[in-house]
């Protein structure tokens, strides 16, 4: 299988050490069984030049909300729109494979909304979630999801 791709953004670095520890657990898997795909990250900032994306991909979009009385409605997005600006341009949403969404579970109703919103927005699927860093069965459970959906989609 060809290597898999992932965009994320991460304000605090929590989105970016998940991503480092799946390419780390790939290479791991790739090192066992080649059959098992590699995987390359992206960061996406305010100061990347957006591109087109030709070549199947999924996203990580930690939760910022901002507003609101905790029920989920009238919050606004903050800090990462330009992930859905970047998902919005041209045909980039067309090739996302699935949306992997973190947070933290003391914002309740709230948790992982950006992710829900954008699976929405783009019509892509909601593919995971995991808190913060996420743990290492995060990081086994997401890959392995990230390879079952590349294989959905070649059948
Ligand atoms: C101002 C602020 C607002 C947040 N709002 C939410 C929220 O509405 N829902 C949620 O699940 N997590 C929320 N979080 C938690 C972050 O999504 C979480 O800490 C995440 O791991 C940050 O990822 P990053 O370090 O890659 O930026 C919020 C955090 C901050 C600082």
């Amino acid at each position: 299988m060809k290597p898999l791709k992932l965009i994320f953004i991460s304000n605090t670095g929590n989105t970016r050490n998940f991503a480092e520890n799946l390419v780390n657990y790939a290479q791991e898997q790739n090192q066992k069984n080649p059959d098992y795909p590699l995987l390359s990250i992206e960061e996406i900032s305010e100061q990347t030049d957006f591109g087109n994306e030709t070549e199947p991909y999924f996203v990580s979009v930690p939760t910022y909300l901002s507003g609101g009385d905790g029920t989920g409605d009238n919050v606004k997005e903050v800090m990462t729109t330009i992930l859905g600006e970047y998902l919005d341009y041209h045909d980039n949403a067309k090739q996302c494979l699935g949306i992997i969404g973190s947070g933290n579970k003391n914002f309740n109703i709230q948790y992982c909304l950006t992710a829900k919103r954008y699976s929405k927005r783009f019509n892509v699927p909601f593919l995971a979630d995991f808190e913060l860093r996420g743990n290492d069965k995060d990081v086994q459970r997401i890959y392995e999801d990230m390879v079952e959906r590349t294989k959905e989609v070649n059948q």
